[in-house]
């Protein structure tokens, strides 16, 4: 922390608002323009509802205590803020080294769009740093992880990846494990970026993203695509939204994760159940990375059911207590059928590759009683 305060004291510390009314909230400031004292284009203050907003700024002040990032811009999306930074980086003719296990939106981002403005896109197997070293060469200027990862749950070495990438930005989508469970600055990372509308907001109301960085050049190039090129900064409600949902992040994570134990060992000892994907499981791949770079293993999962897609699909829409629906982080359980869901838009030669099966359920753990939870998939299985 740059602040010497726990990450749960920032959180909730109260807002002091400049209005002198002592809110200890700040409030929703809508105007989209803002009256100038002269003519001109003044440097500081606020001028106008794209280029900088009081409550997207109080949000943004907040944040960059949390992440330990100087500069903070939030975006109208995840998937703004990950553009956000490819656009700010990347230039034709630059390589683009990416985990081979990313969200499935970001990876046809990658492949589909950032293709068509001449950037090479190389895959590698990120949990391997001599893979990323060897796709590391000159034309390097962005590498791309996640960690966890979006649908297994791999888990990246930050510290030894921030070595191999050289010059090249590294740049870590946070979303799994959220400010509070691990801080990819403090890691050697460039950039970390997160969505929103995950965990950090917590209550499935609010779409949403984040970029942090210590690097006063790229934050300059940052804030240009944000908010002039792609002007697609947070709308002031959703700030207000984030900022609420942030007090109570550190505590639903620790609840989050207590109960995500507790369902990855219940499935993991099922006989339906041909594996489970969970850093906190000790018997997974990642766990001590995980112990030694995370403060907190997360609130989602995943796990192979011994079925076929067809059953597969019919087991999630059976459940009752954990929600067929897509997102993860809210504070109700969401279940996906993965393959047919957040991973459609790839073919399935590209699921194939990542690893990804027709039998694959990713389950993001609420703050339902673990016992609800678990009487829900104990019967949805029993059917298998
Ligand atoms: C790891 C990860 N990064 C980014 C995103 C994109 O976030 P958003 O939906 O807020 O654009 C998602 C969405 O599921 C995600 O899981």
């Amino acid at each position: 922390m740059t602040d010497e305060r726990d990450f749960e004291s920032i959180a909730v510390a109260a807002d002091r608002p400049e209005s002198g009314t002592k809110d200890v909230v700040t409030p929703i400031h809508l105007s989209s323009t803002f009256g100038l004292d002269a003519a001109g284009y003044p440097e500081t203050g606020y001028t106008y509802g794209r280029h900088g907003n009081p409550t997207r700024a109080a949000l943004e002040e907040r944040l960059a205590d949390l992440t330990t990032g100087e500069h903070v811009f939030t975006t109208a999306s995840g998937m703004a803020a990950i553009s956000t930074v490819c656009l700010s980086v990347l230039s034709p003719g630059d390589r683009l080294v990416a985990s081979d296990s990313l969200f499935g939106g970001t990876t046809t981002m990658f492949d589909e769009f950032l293709s068509r403005f001449g950037v090479e896109v190389v895959t590698v197997d990120a949990t391997d740093p001599d893979a990323v070293a060897d796709a590391v060469g000159s034309s390097t200027e962005l590498v791309w992880v996640e960690t966890p990862t979006n649908p297994l749950l791999k888990v990246v070495d930050l510290g030894a990846l921030a070595d191999v990438a050289d010059d090249a930005v590294l740049a870590v989508d946070n979303t799994f494990a959220t400010p509070y469970a691990q801080r990819p600055l403090e890691l050697g990372a460039d950039v970390s970026v997160f969505s929103t509308t995950k965990f950090v907001n917590g209550h499935s109301d609010s779409v949403g993203g984040a970029v942090t960085t210590r690097d006063d050049d790229l934050a300059e190039r940052f804030a240009f695509v944000s908010e002039d090129a792609l002007g697609s900064p947070m709308v002031p409600f959703d700030a207000f939204l984030v900022t609420r949902g942030l007090k109570t992040l550190g505590a639903r994570m620790d609840r989050h994760e207590r109960t995500a134990t507790e369902v990855a060992r219940f499935l993991a000892d099922h006989e339906a159940v041909a594996g489970v994907n969970y850093p906190g499981l000790e018997h997974h791949p990642g766990h001590d990375l995980a112990s030694r770079q995370m403060d907190n293993y997360g609130g989602v999962l995943s796990f192979e059911l011994d079925a076929d897609g067809a059953e597969t699909r019919a087991f999630v829409e059976d459940l009752e207590v954990c929600n067929l629906a897509m997102s993860l982080g809210g504070v109700e359980t969401l279940v996906e059928h993965t393959a047919s869901m957040s991973t459609a838009s790839l073919s399935p030669d590209e699921r194939a590759d990542a690893g990804i099966s027709e039998s694959l359920v990713r389950l993001s753990v609420g703050l339902e009683t673990a016992e609800d939870l678990l009487v829900d998939l104990r019967r949805a299985l029993a059917k298998l």
